[in-house]
């Protein structure tokens, strides 16, 4: 059986030191310039005991903007200010891979250079979602989501070049592989999606192998740039946050994704059952998703990496139960990394856990609620002195 705190050999000689995740959280911290600073690094470096960190999601490009102050992997300035971060995670002995993303439609033309149009797999909006962006007035607030234009097909092929220019760019910057943002209603879902990708070129239409044929394109560059073993993909089936339309061909598709990474030697896929229904990031309740472990077990059928599963896990008990059903091989924990650092270690002992005040997530350019969470002390009951 599988103990929480049993390392995990992922491919490319990479070790896992336990089977807890830090996974992907937008925290709103960059400098100037969507630039990673020192205030990050330590950050991540307090947060070096988890097996992996994945750290917060990284624009391909500028044209990928659909959140003010989130970081980009596109920029020199931006490549040192990550070699902070890995500098720091790895001096404590952490692993931390990228988690990068384009959002497509998921932006504002106040983020686009230029004041151009998000770039769409069609010109369909996401009528009714919201992104982090500047008013008319230069302030920054919840937009909702700009009327994309519908991405040319040459244009598609020069934005995987773009991606396999970031993915060099990450390893310049130190980190230890990559993690492509494929869940949530962002760009290579919008591609997988059956009804909203209705496109007829070799990007679109009804077969499984053109809807996905831009992530694979992706996913292959990361793998010329990393190898297989520093390559994960995250994946959200079913969700419908970001105005997705529910796909009756959802399972299709990422089976066959699941069998294509496989084929690949892809390091792990990540799985979250946590989406925010609608609305914006500071307001919206979380949900936990239902659990298909029927899919579940097809998805372990087929692909033979390691699976992470994401999704309002918050004790050990949780996540020791859901590594006893076989299915899956590491437990991501999100807001409880949030507050607490120090977070396996409390876990491993049995420490109670400290609580983030939400009002401090996105806080812009803050040390409070970032880096101000102490370590668990044994002479103060709360973990809070
Ligand atoms: C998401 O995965 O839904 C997500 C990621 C980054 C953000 C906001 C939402 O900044």
């Amino acid at each position: 059986m599988t103990d929480l705190f049993d390392p995990l050999a992922l491919g490319g000689g990479v070790l896992l030191r336990n089977r807890i995740a830090m996974p992907p959280m937008t925290r709103t911290r960059t400098s100037e310039g969507d630039v990673p600073n020192a205030l990050m690094a330590t950050y991540y470096g307090q947060r070096a005991g988890a097996g992996l960190i994945i750290s917060e999601v990284a624009d391909v490009a500028p044209s990928s903007n659909g959140y003010a102050m989130t970081p980009g992997i596109y920029s020199d300035a931006q490549v040192e200010g990550w070699r902070l971060v890995t500098d720091e995670v790895h001096r404590r002995g952490g692993t931390i891979f990228m988690q990068i993303w384009h959002v497509g439609r998921m932006a504002h033309p106040s983020l686009m250079p230029n004041g151009e149009a998000p770039w769409g797999v069609t010109g369909e909006r996401a009528e009714g979602s919201d992104v982090f962006a500047h008013d008319a007035n230069g302030e920054l607030g919840y937009m909702r989501a700009g009327t994309p234009r519908r991405l040319a097909t040459d244009e598609i092929a020069r934005l995987v070049d773009t991606f396999a220019q970031a993915f060099a760019n990450a390893r310049r910057a130190g980190l230890d592989g990559v993690e492509l943002h494929a869940a949530n209603g962002y760009l290579f879902d919008q591609f997988m999606n059956s009804m909203l990708n209705t496109r007829t070129d070799r990007y679109g239409g009804g077969r499984v192998e053109d809807r996905t044929r831009f992530l694979m394109d992706v996913v292959d560059a990361a793998v010329r740039e990393f190898g297989p073993g520093r390559v994960g993909v995250r994946i959200a089936p079913f969700g419908v946050f970001n105005s997705m339309p529910a796909d009756p061909l959802a399972e299709e598709t990422l089976l066959y994704v699941a069998g294509q990474l496989g084929r690949r030697g892809v390091a792990y896929l990540h799985i979250v059952y946590e989406l925010m229904p609608t609305g914006n990031m500071e307001t919206a309740t979380f949900e936990k998703h239902h659990v298909d472990h029927d899919f579940l077990a097809k998805v372990r059928a087929t692909f033979p990496g390691a699976i992470i599963w994401c999704g309002g896990f918050t004790s050990r008990t949780e996540a020791q139960d859901a590594l006893d059903t076989g299915l899956v091989d590491l437990i991501a924990f999100g807001r409880p990394y949030i507050g607490n650092p120090d977070l396996a270690e409390r876990l491993r002992h049995g420490w109670p856990l400290a609580e983030a005040d939400r009002s401090t997530y996105y806080t812009r350019r803050g040390e409070a609620g970032y880096i101000d969470f102490p370590e668990y002390s044994e002479e103060s009951s709360d973990g809070s002195s």
